[in-house]
């Protein structure tokens, strides 16, 4: 039998309209109970039938869960929000697979990331996060968000697929629909679905046709690894590679971006912690680069569905039901990070955080990627440009994304 929905909202627009801090305090109140609880489904604009969810909020049980695929599984979908079924699957690729089948995939892609071509995205990463400082400098007053986060993921993105420079911007467009953070919320509605469903059309063939140009004529990139890569017999078809570019501009564009914001506003508000950065660079960058990720959350959520009866800590989820991982709240949860787990703190010595998910075999493939990138762009920002002034942030209505619309910065000659 499924319980009633629990009294602590954290389903309603109302929520999800709120603040980070304001919706943390009733996540604080949740991870007080004695297992997940049980809620209404959250907001959408189409019909839909299912019941609600379990939310999983301490950092152990979002753990839990996401280690163990053969009982909570993502082929039925992912999203916490109720999504229709198709656009969902074309769109998620190897997101919304298990295993065998998902670790053939992983497989494949990791085969084309050679240290070779790690090195040259990392080279590439650099030479970008130079360019974009560059054309900071003396800028002014501008909204950091357009004027530097949103650049750096993007030409990451378009240049490990190879996307040509007049392409980026459609393209960059596309996926953020895609992440449904362009908008005010997801996008649920069948209007709304449509126009994403045509931006997905124009990244997948822009894929489709590099690959088919690689296949020709190889170069030394990662799309001539990509459409050579074999494992055990399998290679991709042009649709698959369609679909994982997809997968890659979409989570690994919106949720870089967030996550600069995120650290740029944590560290002009305590610009001690920012000294203490530049104190001794390359001994702290990697840890700080790690609270920059737990801090943002960037990507609050995820969830699984149970292939069948089970429980966590007392609480009985019956096969089917939706499991929502809130890494937003683990990300808080004081017995992973103690007294201090509310706090900005780029010195902190443990940091076992799940923004890149909690461990198991969906865990962010993208990590390295996105760290290269948040070093080598606050690199730049910290020592060349030690005056810039920060302003208060727009915040992003979304119940995926954490997200910042606007952030206003000074940049002084
Ligand atoms: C700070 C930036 C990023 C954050 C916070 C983030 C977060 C996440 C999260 C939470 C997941 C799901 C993990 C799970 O279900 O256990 C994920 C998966 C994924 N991410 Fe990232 N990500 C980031 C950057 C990137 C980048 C830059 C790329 C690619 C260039 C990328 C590519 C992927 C892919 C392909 C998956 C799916 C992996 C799978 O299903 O096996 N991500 N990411």
């Amino acid at each position: 039998m499924t319980p009633e929905h629990h009294s602590i909202d954290i389903s309603s627009q109302a929520f999800w309209d709120s603040t980070f801090d304001e919706r943390e305090r009733s996540f604080a109140r949740l991870r007080t109970e004695a297992g997940p609880t049980w809620h209404a489904p959250l907001p959408a604009d189409f019909p839909y039938t299912e019941p609600g969810f379990w939310a999983a909020t301490t950092h152990q049980d979002i753990v839990y869960v996401s280690k163990n695929s053969e009982l909570f599984t993502s082929a039925e979908g992912v999203a916490v929000s109720p999504m229709p079924k198709e656009p969902q699957v074309a769109m998620s690729f190897f997101l919304t697979m298990d295993p065998p089948e998902h670790t053939i995939f992983r497989k494949l892609i990791a085969a084309a990331f050679t240290p070779r071509q790690v090195k040259r995205i990392q080279h590439q990463i650099e030479q970008t996060a130079r360019v974009i400082v560059d054309g900071l400098i003396g800028a002014g007053d501008v909204d950091f968000v357009s004027a530097c986060s949103s650049l750096l993921p993007m030409h990451t993105v378009s240049d490990m697929i190879g996307i040509d420079q007049k392409d980026r911007e459609p393209v960059r467009r596309a996926a953020e629909a895609l992440f449904g953070a362009g908008e005010e919320k997801m996008a649920t509605d069948v209007d709304s679905l449509t126009i994403m469903l045509t931006q997905v059309e124009l990244l997948r063939n822009a894929a489709i046709e590099i690959a088919e140009a690689r296949r020709r004529k190889p170069e030394d990139d990662l799309m001539t690894n990509i459409v050579q890569a074999e494992i055990d017999g399998h290679r991709l078809t042009n649709d698959q590679i369609g679909a994982f570019m997809i997968l890659l501009s979409s989570a690994g564009n919106d949720t870089t971006k967030q996550t600069t914001s995120h650290a740029m506003l944590g560290l002009a508000r305590n610009p001690e912690q920012r000294e203490w950065l530049l104190a001794d660079w390359d001994g702290r960058i990697g840890g700080a680069v790690e609270e920059f990720v737990r801090w943002a959350s960037a990507v609050m959520s995820f969830s699984r569905r149970a292939t069948r009866d089970t429980e966590i800590r007392g609480s009985r989820i019956n096969a089917g039901d939706k499991v929502a991982l809130f890494y937003c709240s683990g990300n808080r949860d004081a017995s992973a990070f103690g007294g201090t787990a509310d706090v900005f703190d780029i010195t902190r010595n443990h940091n076992p955080h799940i923004g890149f998910g909690g461990g198991g075999v969906h865990y962010c493939l993208g990590s390295h990627v996105a760290k290269t990138q948040l070093r080598a762009l606050f690199r730049e920002l910290l020592t060349r440009t030690p005056k810039v002034e920060i302003g208060e942030p727009v915040w992003l209505k979304n119940t995926f994304v954490h997200g910042i619309k606007h952030l206003p910065a000074h940049f002084p000659a």
